[in-house]
């Protein structure tokens, strides 16, 4: 299935039923880790559609999160990982002695989320959990475990719930992929 957005064809990998049910799933699943004192952190700004439903998610499985945000850099205007990650915004909160679940859409050379769990665990949070909307397994450059992931990922350059190519396509509330971009990585 396919929808045309600003004159582009996008094709529909994950529809909103299927987000929402495994966001459900995805929810159950981080009660049975028994966090304590949970701290979310969603990493900005590509996980800020699915942060929201995941903590609305974490809610009814009867869990009660702080909410944080953190604004790294990796990816700019281009579809290729740049390699250095810097943060751009801070969160606010104290993370010491927490149980941290920090959230982000993609996990792909797994740059953006070794560099945030390091500094996390840095600063003495008691455990760092790290839950992805996405998981594209072929493209993994450093090590690092995903202890929740939504889906796992053909290696397409993915659109919607929150994800952007050159800003576009936020707004989508399926997660798609135009075809004409390509593969991730690939010049296009
Ligand atoms: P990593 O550091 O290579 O794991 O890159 C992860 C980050 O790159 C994610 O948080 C996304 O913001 C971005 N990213 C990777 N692949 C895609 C994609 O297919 N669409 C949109 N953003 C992506
Ligand atoms: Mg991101």
């Amino acid at each position: 299935m396919s929808e045309t957005v600003e004159r582009t064809n996008v094709e529909v990998l994950f529809d909103p039923e299927t987000i929402a049910e495994r966001n459900r799933e995805l929810a159950a699943e981080i009660v049975a880790a028994k966090p304590e004192k949970l701290l979310v952190i969603a990493v900005l700004k590509g996980s800020f559609v699915f942060a929201a439903d995941l903590i609305r998610a974490l809610h009814g499985a009867g869990l009660a999160p702080e909410v944080e945000f953190i604004t790294l850099s990796s990816y700019r205007k281009s579809t290729a990982s740049s390699g250095q990650v810097t943060v751009l915004r801070d969160v606010e909160t104290d993370v010491r002695g927490r149980d941290v679940l920090l959230i982000d859409d993609i996990l792909e050379s797994g740059r953006t989320l070794a560099f945030a769990k390091d500094l996390l665990a840095a600063r003495g949070a008691r455990r760092v959990l790290v839950c992805v909307l996405l998981e594209k397994p072929e493209k993994r450059a450093v090590q690092i475990h995903a202890d929740f992931v939504g889906f796992t990922c053909p290696d397409y350059f993915v659109v919607g719930y929150g994800m952007d190519v050159a800003h576009a396509f936020r707004q989508l509330p399926f997660i798609g992929y135009i075809p004409d971009e390509g593969a991730s990585g690939t010049p296009s």
